[in-house]
């Protein structure tokens, strides 16, 4: 019978399609002359806000003059160009806010999602680092109403937040911004999970201090060696470049102090994982991560080899 799935869900789709289509036969048939235009009203700026008339009038039982002409002319826009169509004129009586002051109606200063949507497209920060936010998770999937965050937590403009110097990992941790819930206790802890937030970055790094030498590739660690974010960014690397560039030079002629310095360093950072357990030894393949540096033997005069045994041995 049908046997792509394609075929079949949309087979399935057409059934359900019908199903409901019938039910609504049944129901009275809407008159847009009777009851206003059946198209949902939307007004999409700056906060997604729809209006119907059928809730209005056929089911709430008002009458066109309720509205027309002295809250709302019949052309949809018209409000919007009185440039006084907002929350501030609502609450005063205006408009919406006629009716809807909590008496008559559900007052404006509640229920925001009754009348407004938001984007499916999820907000991203570009900076300082690469973040995703979906309003739909919070609001459809976690069932938050828009009050939960605005506008206590955050405004209702993208980029307030980050105009902030203090829209931080520490000050989530404090309990602000997103850390207001991801405290571990009303949705999962900010110092986890970095990647259900964080994008990787796309492009290699490139360690120019102290020495213009190491690459470093995102995509090798976190798709190819499934390392999660936090394996490196909770303790050794900050999410920022400038770790190593932090780390104090220590110049020396005497060789042995050198090579102990050298060896802390890399043991410090990517020797972590690097020791030849986790991940090839950082003493045994210097050119991997460097390009055009002298072995450490010629460096200190010391035989890596030997080392790297000894290391191992431990
Ligand atoms: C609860 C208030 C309310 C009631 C009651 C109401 N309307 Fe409206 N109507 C509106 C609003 C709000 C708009 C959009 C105005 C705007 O955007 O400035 C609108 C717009 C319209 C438009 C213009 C639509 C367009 O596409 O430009 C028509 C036509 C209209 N209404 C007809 C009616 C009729 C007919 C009735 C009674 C059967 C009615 N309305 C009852 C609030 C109402
Ligand atoms: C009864 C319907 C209704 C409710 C409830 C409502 N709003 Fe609105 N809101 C509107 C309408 C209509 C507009 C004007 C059209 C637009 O900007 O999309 C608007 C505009 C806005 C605006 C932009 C204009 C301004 O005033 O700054 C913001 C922000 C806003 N609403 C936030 C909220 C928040 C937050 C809540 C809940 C506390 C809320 N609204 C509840 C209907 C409502
Ligand atoms: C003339 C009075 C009046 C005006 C003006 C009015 N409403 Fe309403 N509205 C009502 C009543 C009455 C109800 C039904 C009772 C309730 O839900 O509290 C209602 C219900 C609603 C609902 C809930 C519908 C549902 O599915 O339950 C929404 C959403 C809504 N109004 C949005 C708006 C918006 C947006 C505006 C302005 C563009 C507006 N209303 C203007 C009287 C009004
Ligand atoms: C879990 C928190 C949260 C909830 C719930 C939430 N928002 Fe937001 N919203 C945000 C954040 C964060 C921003 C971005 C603020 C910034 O960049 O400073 C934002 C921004 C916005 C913007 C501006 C978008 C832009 O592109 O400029 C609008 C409009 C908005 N929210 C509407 C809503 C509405 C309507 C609801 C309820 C249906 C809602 N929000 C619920 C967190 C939330
Ligand atoms: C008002 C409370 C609240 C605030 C504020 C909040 N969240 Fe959430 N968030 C939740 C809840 C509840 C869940 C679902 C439970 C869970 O996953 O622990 C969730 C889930 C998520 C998820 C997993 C679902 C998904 O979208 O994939 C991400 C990612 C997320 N939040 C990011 C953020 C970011 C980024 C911010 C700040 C801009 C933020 N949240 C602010 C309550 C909040
Ligand atoms: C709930 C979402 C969320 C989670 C989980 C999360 N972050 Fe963030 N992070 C953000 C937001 C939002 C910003 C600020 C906006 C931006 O940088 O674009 C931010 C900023 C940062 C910054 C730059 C600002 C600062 O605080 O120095 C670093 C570094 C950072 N995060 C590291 C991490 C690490 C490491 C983890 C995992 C241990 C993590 N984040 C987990 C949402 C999150
Ligand atoms: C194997 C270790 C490792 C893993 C795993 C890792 N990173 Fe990194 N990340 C680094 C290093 C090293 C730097 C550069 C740090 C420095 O210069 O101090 C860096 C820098 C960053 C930066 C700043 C880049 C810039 O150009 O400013 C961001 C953002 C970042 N990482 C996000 C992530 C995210 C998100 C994940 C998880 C999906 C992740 N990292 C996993 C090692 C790692
Ligand atoms: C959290 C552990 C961890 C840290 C920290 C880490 N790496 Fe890695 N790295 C791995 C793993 C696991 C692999 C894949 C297995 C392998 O190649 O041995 C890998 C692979 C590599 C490769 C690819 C090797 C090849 O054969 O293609 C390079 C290059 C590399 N890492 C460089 C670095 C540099 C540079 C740093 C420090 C900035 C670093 N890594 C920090 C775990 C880590
Ligand atoms: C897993 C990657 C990795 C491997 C393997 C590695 N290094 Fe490094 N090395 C680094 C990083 C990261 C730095 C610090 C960033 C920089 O200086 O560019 C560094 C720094 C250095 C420096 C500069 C220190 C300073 O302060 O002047 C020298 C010299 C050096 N490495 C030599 C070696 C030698 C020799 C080997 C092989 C025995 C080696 N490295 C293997 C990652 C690596």
């Amino acid at each position: 019978m049908i046997k792509h799935p394609f075929l079949k869900t949309s087979f399935l789709i057409f059934l359900v399609y019908f199903f409901l289509a019938g039910n609504g036969f049944a129901d009275e048939k809407y008159d847009a002359d009777s009851y206003g235009p059946e198209t949902t009203i939307v007004w999409d700026q700056p906060a997604m806000t729809t209006f119907d008339h059928k809730t209005h009038t056929m089911d709430a039982g008002l009458e066109c003059a309720d509205c027309h002409d002295d809250l709302f002319v019949m052309e949809t826009g018209a409000a919007v160009e009185s440039n006084n169509f907002t929350m501030q004129a609502m609450a005063e009586g205006q408009f919406c806010g006629s009716c809807h002051d909590g008496d008559t109606a559900f007052a404006t200063n509640t229920n925001c999602k009754a009348c407004h949507a938001v984007s499916e497209e999820p907000l991203i920060w570009n900076e300082p680092t690469k973040v995703t936010f979906s309003h739909t998770s919070h609001t459809e999937d976690s069932g938050l109403d828009c009050e939960n965050c605005h506008s206590e937590i955050f405004a209702m403009k993208k980029g307030a937040a980050t105009a902030n110097k203090n829209f931080t990992m520490v000050a989530f941790k404090d309990g602000q911004y997103c850390g207001s819930c991801h405290n571990g206790g009303d949705a999962f802890d900010s110092a986890t999970q970095c990647e259900s937030c964080h994008f990787p970055p796309e492009e290699k790094i490139i360690f120019t201090k102290p020495v213009k030498s190491v690459i470093f590739d995102h995509s090798i660690h976190v798709e190819k060696a499934k390392l999660s974010c936090e394996s490196c960014h909770k303790q050794v690397f900050s999410m920022t470049v400038g770790t190593v560039e932090n780390q104090e030079l220590v110049i020396s002629d005497n060789p042995a102090e050198k090579r102990e310095y050298l060896i802390n360093l890399h043991k410090k950072y990517c020797g972590t994982c690097h020791d030849s357990s986790q991940a090839f030894g950082y003493l045994t393949r210097c050119t991997v991560c460097h390009i055009g540096v002298k072995g450490l033997e010629e460096q200190t005069g010391q035989d890596t080899q030997k080392d790297a045994h000894k290391k191992s041995s431990h």
